[in-house]
């Protein structure tokens, strides 16, 4: 088992397989986008021996991200590696939509479990405002298409923008009513490249707690190895709701999540400075080399990151590392 030196025990991987987006959502890419320009995205072989190693060091879940994971053609291969590896519980994977529709059955036959959706408007225009993309229709098709093949658990995210959807945050109330499914209001976070646009879109998460709350919301217990979203459900509702509040005070102490770059890089937070390189190991598929050298890089996991102090660290956007 991983556990760092406050204690925190990690079985949670966000393994980053491009940083290639095919959308231009304006609170992530707002001044267009810098992507790893030669394309030297891990392999599916050193995808195995990086799967391997946290296996074997108690990882249980891996979410799949990107930029847009599903614009790399053998990512049905990376789901099945990675369900097919021993001790690999969970596959989930982060998603724009834009090729569920056509891709949700084959995903689920090669292991898929779980897919988080980003959604962040469910009107068109809306839509189209704040991601540049014109699909909104097809990509909620998508997400009953990945019901019907049997994925189990389906979330869709939604970043609150307070010049954008803020004021349509009833539509999303209304419309899990009877859906078996989870929203997440995923609260904005300043990144090096949206410094302007977060000081005229963040919502605070504790505002949008308050009116869930006021309108009959109720919060989950947590589990001990939870993440740090917090969960609510509501009696008349069967779809329930996630919120996820980076600058709450306690957001770090539940954190179980480590994360790979797409070209090789354990990091160690979200806005940690730098990652560190362990594609040596991986490109020589030195299984035992990378377990240790996972164990020691983690050896310097910060007890909290400092978005509350205003600080945006080494992140440009999140595109970069998945979220
Ligand atoms: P589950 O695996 O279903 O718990 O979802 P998740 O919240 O970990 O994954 P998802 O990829 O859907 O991420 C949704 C949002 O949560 C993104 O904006 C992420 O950047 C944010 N997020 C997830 N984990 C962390 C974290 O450890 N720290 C911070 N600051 N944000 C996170
Ligand atoms: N703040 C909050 N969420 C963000 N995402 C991307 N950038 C940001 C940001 N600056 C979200 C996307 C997607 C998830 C993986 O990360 O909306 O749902
Ligand atoms: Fe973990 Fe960093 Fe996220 Fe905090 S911000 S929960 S330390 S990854």
């Amino acid at each position: 088992m991983l556990i760092d030196t406050f204690g925190r025990k990690f079985n949670y991987l966000r393994l980053s397989i491009t940083d290639v987006c095919n959308f231009r959502c304006n609170y992530c890419l707002p001044d267009g986008y810098d992507c790893d320009q030669e394309r030297n995205f891990l392999t599916l072989n050193e995808i195995e021996t990086l799967v391997t190693a946290f296996a074997q060091l108690g990882i249980k879940k891996i979410r799949i991200t990107g930029g847009e994971p599903g614009l790399r053609k053998d990512l049905t291969d990376i789901i099945s590696l990675c369900s097919q590896t021993p001790g690999i519980e969970k596959v989930a994977l982060t998603t724009n939509g834009f090729n569920l529709a056509r891709n949700a059955t084959a995903w689920k036959a090669a292991g898929l479990n779980a897919i988080n959706v980003s959604a962040d408007s469910l009107d068109p225009r809306m839509f189209s405002a704040i991601t540049g993309n014109q699909n909104l229709t097809d990509i909620l098709h998508g997400v009953d298409v990945a019901q019907e093949a049997g994925i189990e658990s389906l979330k869709l995210n939604a970043v609150l923008l307070k010049q954008f959807n803020y004021s349509q945050l009833q539509d999303y109330l209304d419309w899990i009513k009877d859906r078996n499914l989870t929203i997440r209001f995923i609260e904005l976070m300043k990144t090096g490249d949206n410094q302007s646009f977060f000081r005229q879109n963040h919502v605070s998460g504790q505002e949008i707690k308050s009116l869930l709350l006021q309108q009959g919301w109720q919060q989950k217990l947590k589990h001990k190895l939870d993440g740090p979203a917090q969960e609510f459900f509501h009696p008349n509702s069967t779809g329930r709701i996630g919120l996820i509040m980076p600058y709450g005070k306690d957001f770090c102490d539940t954190c179980n999540r480590l994360r790979m770059s797409a070209i090789g890089k354990l990091h160690l937070c979200l806005f940690a400075e730098a990652g560190n390189n362990i594609r040596p190991w991986l490109t020589a598929s030195d299984v035992e080399g990378c377990k240790q050298i996972i164990i020691d890089t983690l050896f310097d996991k910060k007890v909290a990151h400092q978005l509350q102090q205003g600080f945006v660290g080494g992140t440009k956007h999140l595109a970069m590392l998945g979220g």
